[in-house]
């Protein structure tokens, strides 16, 4: 199978950019495949740091094609400026990144309109990234979406615009008593964006499937994370598309059974962003040592991540849910100041031992953690590179998420550094 998918298996953050980009050294192909901008997939390219949002992580590998597909949602306006970023860092992005002409345009009615529905929920707010993720997928499904291919037909797209920005004004003002978006100044900014995308633009599904029948090693990299899922996270409180392995499938246009083994990356800890349920949630100095530590910041909004213990209850509902062959487990060395590391395996719901992630986001919000403290090492791991170099404990400590979760660790990732990672037998493609 020469198809492989990486997902997160937590609610994203879990370093995802960091695996996408050390796979791709050996990728021919890297497909996003849902979500937009909301993503900030954090890579090391050489001594530089460099945040993915829209663009696949692979773009800083020459060698591989990058493909944004059908079922991402694409901010035009955000994608010429990170191409703009990048290419001042140093990254060529050229014939090398192929925009899907069905994937639904982020237009700046959408950031409005998600900006006043927020401001609107009040305390209920679900703590959305702001990126118009949300309302752009509700147009795709209300069928009221515009698709990139007609970034390069800019007359009709004129047209649609107008249409859909005089009614999202009409909501903004009347409803929200927001200002409306300047129909006129976005056109200009949208026209020069669209002839910037327009060369990039091509039908991909039929590129990625010859890609895999013909053997190359394309990389399906998920954005967000499996517990944000539309359908199977803590709803409401997760994104707007399937981050789970199914998203494969409908947003890069291949069939479920040519996408491939499906490895799921997590935090040796827990991080969330915006509002939900948490069981394994930390406070205090142990949480605040988590944040330091891990650099627990948004990449994308800056906001600083809620941060607790590794919850095996929750990953292993990812695992399930994806058939996740392998977990690939980020930001180890995080752990190596405490002396003690809790390791949630189940849960209290009402006095009653939970093994399973429940489907009521009530539940999961009433759900107590049942600890198992783990030993720590109390020694550094960031110069690990093989499985030699790693303390017992923390060796153990990995076995134990192992059996916990049911599925083999197949590497570990001990620090930013590119090639901070330490992989057990070679197991990752
Ligand atoms: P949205 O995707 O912007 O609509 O946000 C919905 C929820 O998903 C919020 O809780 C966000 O914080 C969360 N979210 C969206 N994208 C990411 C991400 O890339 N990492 C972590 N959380 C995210």
């Amino acid at each position: 199978m020469s198809g492989l998918v990486l997902i997160g298996a937590q609610w994203g953050d879990e370093g995802k950019g960091k695996i996408t980009n050390y796979l791709a050294e050996r990728a021919d192909m890297v497909v996003r495949f849902q979500g937009g901008a909301n993503a900030g997939h954090t890579v090391a390219v050489g001594d530089r740091t460099v945040v993915f949002h829209l663009l696949p992580s692979g773009i800083s590998r020459p060698r591989a094609t990058c493909v944004i597909g059908p079922g991402v949602v694409l901010d035009p306006l955000g994608l010429v400026a990170e191409i703009d970023t990048v290419s001042a860092q140093g990254i060529a992005v050229g014939r090398n990144l192929l925009v899907d002409v069905g994937a639904h345009l982020v237009l700046p009615y959408h950031k409005a309109v998600e900006a006043a529905e927020e401001a609107a929920r009040g305390a209920g707010a679900i703590g959305t990234t702001h990126r118009g993720i949300g309302p752009a997928y509700a147009d795709r499904c209300t069928r009221e979406g515009i698709r990139a291919g007609e970034l390069a037909r800019f007359d009709r797209f004129r047209e649609l615009f107008e249409q859909n920005a005089a009614r999202r004004n009409e909501l903004l003002v009347k409803f929200h008593g927001a200002p409306p978006v300047d129909v006129a100044a976005e056109l200009a900014r949208l026209e020069a964006a669209a002839a910037r995308i327009a060369p990039h633009l091509a039908d991909t599904p039929p590129l990625v499937r010859s890609a895999l029948s013909e053997g190359k090693k394309v990389l399906f990299e998920g954005a967000q994370g499996s517990l944000l899922d539309v359908a199977f996270g803590t709803y409401p409180f997760v994104t707007s598309s399937h981050t789970t392995a199914a998203g494969v499938a409908a947003g890069a246009g291949v069939p479920p059974s040519a996408a491939g083994d499906v490895v799921g990356v997590a935090k040796a800890y827990t991080t969330r962003v915006g509002a939900g349920p948490f069981p394994t949630e930390a406070e205090g100095p142990a949480a605040e040592l988590i944040r330091e530590r891990g650099a627990e910041r948004g990449a994308t909004t800056g906001r600083p991540r809620r941060c607790g213990w590794f919850d095996a209850v929750a990953v292993r509902h990812s695992a399930e849910l994806s058939g996740m062959g392998r977990i690939v487990l980020t930001k180890l060395d995080v752990l190596d100041a405490f002396e003690r590391i809790p390791v949630c395996v189940a849960y209290e719901i009402d006095g009653r031992r939970v093994e399973r992630f429940p489907r009521s986001t009530d539940d999961v919000a009433r759900a107590r953690p049942i600890f198992e403290d783990a030993p720590g090492w109390k020694r550094s791991t960031r110069d690990a590179r093989a499985t030699r170099d790693l303390p017992a404990a923390a060796l153990e400590y990995v076995r134990r998420i192992e059996r916990l979760c049911g599925v083999p660790v197949a590497a570990v990732s001990v620090g930013a550094a590119a090639h901070a990672i330490v992989e057990f037998q070679s197991t990752l493609p």
